[in-house]
């Protein structure tokens, strides 16, 4: 199922989002005692980041296991990691175990990082059989419990751009995306593929701001062009929500979805 909720403005947007994030987490631990969470890297996640480390006591960290949808293949201490940006604005204010946050080894080669971090999904998983699979034609896929994406002026997501390779794979889960791929990511990165970002029970993208108005419109009304990336992420069977700000839904027009 698809939902679109448009909020009046970037604090309401960064507010519901972290009382999701919050409601998914326990609905999960209740449940199966785990709850697994794949980040985004982009701006517009971290004050929805540093909100969630505000809910004292809303989530007990030690079930949590953080895991990101995409990396750059810099040092994790680099201005430009996925994992620095969340460990800033998240992870060193609760209290989350170490061994439960699995940061994307982006100092090795974008290949080797996607089939090291591919690896260690799947041990993971296999760690905790409560946690479900998904039976595809490309095999078993792994089910995380929420998948977090933001959208690029371009459409992609997490790293999978318009145009790249990476959009056609359907068997791996995980996949290096070199920079000399156009269009040109900055560095090498490493990317969640569409498979196993539609195997997840839950996912929400988090789109705020004018800057992304044009590209909403593009995706929402989907008039048959070839498809962009934020485009083809449509869960098998999981949830799609989609949650932006009146900026970023400003040029919907009047068939804009519901009000969040
Ligand atoms: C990344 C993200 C990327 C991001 C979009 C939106 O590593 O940069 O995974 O897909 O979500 O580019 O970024 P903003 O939230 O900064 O607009």
């Amino acid at each position: 199922m698809s939902t679109v909720k448009v909020y009046p403005n970037s604090d309401r947007l960064v507010e519901q989002a972290a009382s999701s994030i919050l409601e998914m987490g326990n609905q999960a631990i209740s449940s199966r005692d785990v709850f697994s969470i794949a980040l985004s890297g982009g701006s517009t996640p971290q004050p929805v980041y540093k909100r969630l480390t505000r809910a004292e006591g809303a989530l007990d960290w030690r079930k949590v296991h953080v895991f990101w949808g995409d990396e750059r293949c810099v040092p994790p201490d680099d201005d430009q990691s996925n994992f620095r940006a969340a460990r800033e604005t998240l992870l060193k204010h609760v209290p989350i175990p170490e061994d439960n946050i699995y940061r994307i080894n982006g100092e090795l080669p974008a290949s080797e990082a996607a089939e090291d971090y591919q690896h260690r999904i799947s041990i993971f998983f296999k760690n905790h059989p409560a946690l479900p699979w998904r039976e595809t034609r490309s095999g078993e896929i792994p089910v995380f419990d929420l998948i977090l994406l933001g959208m690029g002026g371009d459409g992609h997501t997490a790293s999978l751009f318009p145009g790249s390779f990476a959009l056609q794979e359907s068997l791996r889960w995980v996949v290096g995306v070199p920079h000399n791929q156009p269009p040109l990511p900055e560095v090498d990165r490493v990317t969640f593929t569409l498979p196993l970002i539609n195997a997840a029970a839950n996912v929400l993208f988090l789109v705020s701001g004018e800057s992304k108005a044009r590209m909403l419109k593009r995706v929402f009304m989907n008039d048959g062009e070839q498809m962009l990336p934020a485009q083809q992420v449509q869960p098998v069977s999981g949830d799609l929500v989609w949650m932006v700000d009146e900026p970023a839904a400003s040029m919907l027009g009047e068939n804009r979805p519901g009000r969040g």
